[in-house]
């Protein structure tokens, strides 16, 4: 099916490189699309349409930096409404348009323009009804116009619920929910996998590996850090969620065995501790423990306040992709994913 999502405004090549990651994981065939199992067929600003196995349900259920998912149902110019609308039946079913802007070359008049005219080609067989209709119709402003028919509203609120400060053990190094989600679609963790974070602080990442239903392993030098980390993932995935948590060394996670993907925030040599140790030291050890535990294909998805530790990663493993996102004056953090070969 040819899905419509739309994507984060703050980080679209993020939001499409998660999404493209999550239909990836959780598409049941494997050889429809090729190994991808899902392919970009159109882009215009703050959105995608990926044809893809994988149901709307399940893609919904995973993504952070997504705002909608519809059924993808064509690209249109406005000389087009008449034929292209004109040909939905919608059988006396009750409809609502809902119009999103992504391009500053239209005003809020062209959008209730465009709602009129395809409101009246709709009403033919249909009826308005913008309280609670049976279908709403999505309709993207972009360099071009698409439209869609809605089909799940991605769920940004349980994310709020989750950040650090509602946690029942709290510290302000943990990074947002949405974005530690974000690093696990990223590295394409599949439910059953065993996703390691060998710097896993407060479990934020933990947490949401455990929401997508990875088989988790955190680890972290700081004995306050694990004792914290368990109290949120109980809290979180419940008692017997079946996390394991250890407190060790980074070069000490060649015990825990081969692990499917490494998704870890390690410290940055500013706030977070890094125990005296110098960061780049620091880095060049986790990277040789790294390399000996992740599968071979299996990915490495990790925050780096800057660029040049990037070219450190390189000499041990592949880099895929970087993304920037800006935190303040003094830190710009750096979403990287790297895939063993
Ligand atoms: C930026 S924090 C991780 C934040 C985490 N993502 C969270 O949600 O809370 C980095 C963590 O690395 C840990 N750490 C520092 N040096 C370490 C080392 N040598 N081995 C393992 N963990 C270390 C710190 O104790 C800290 O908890």
């Amino acid at each position: 099916m040819k899905l419509l999502v739309e994507l984060s405004g703050e980080q679209p090549a993020m939001a499409l490189s998660e999404a493209m990651g999550a239909c990836h994981v959780t598409s049941p065939v494997e050889d429809v699309l090729g190994d991808e199992r899902a392919a970009l067929v159109d882009q215009d600003i703050g959105m995608a349409v990926i044809d893809t196995t994988t149901s709307s349900d399940d893609l919904a259920s995973r993504l952070a930096l997504c705002w909608n998912i519809s059924e993808y149902l064509f690209s249109f110019m406005d000389m087009d409404i008449d034929e292209l609308f004109g040909a939905l039946d919608l059988d006396g079913r009750s409809f609502a348009i809902r119009v999103k802007r992504t391009h500053d070359l239209w005003i809020p008049e062209d959008s209730q323009h465009l709602i009129d005219r395809i409101g009246q080609v709709l009403g033919r067989t249909g009826r308005v009804d913008l309280k609670d209709p049976d279908i709403t119709l999505r309709i993207i402003m972009g360099k071009r116009l698409h439209a869609g028919w809605l089909l799940h509203e991605i769920d940004r609120k349980s994310f709020e619920d989750r950040k650090p400060k509602n946690r029942p053990f709290s510290h302000p190094i943990s990074l947002h929910p949405r974005y530690a989600r974000a690093l696990v679609n990223l590295a394409r963790v599949r439910a059953g996998d065993r996703l390691l974070d060998p710097f896993c602080g407060t479990g934020g990442i933990l947490i949401e590996g455990g929401l997508v239903g990875a088989d988790i392993i955190g680890s972290d030098i700081d004995p306050r850090m694990i004792e914290g980390c368990e109290m949120n993932l109980e809290h979180y995935l419940g008692k017997d969620s079946g996390s394991q948590l250890h407190e060790l060394d980074v070069a000490d996670i060649e015990k825990f065995g081969k692990v499917d993907a490494i998704v870890t925030d390690p410290p940055y040599g500013r706030s977070a501790s890094t125990a005296k140790e110098d960061v780049e030291e620091l880095y060049i050890r986790a990277f040789g423990s790294f390399v000996k535990i992740l599968k071979s294909g299996g990915r490495l998805a990790i925050v780096f306040p800057d660029m040049e530790f990037v070219k450190l990663a390189e000499e041990y493993v592949n880099l895929l992709e970087v993304h920037e996102l800006f935190v303040h004056r003094s830190l710009t953090r750096h979403f990287c994913v790297f895939e063993k070969i």
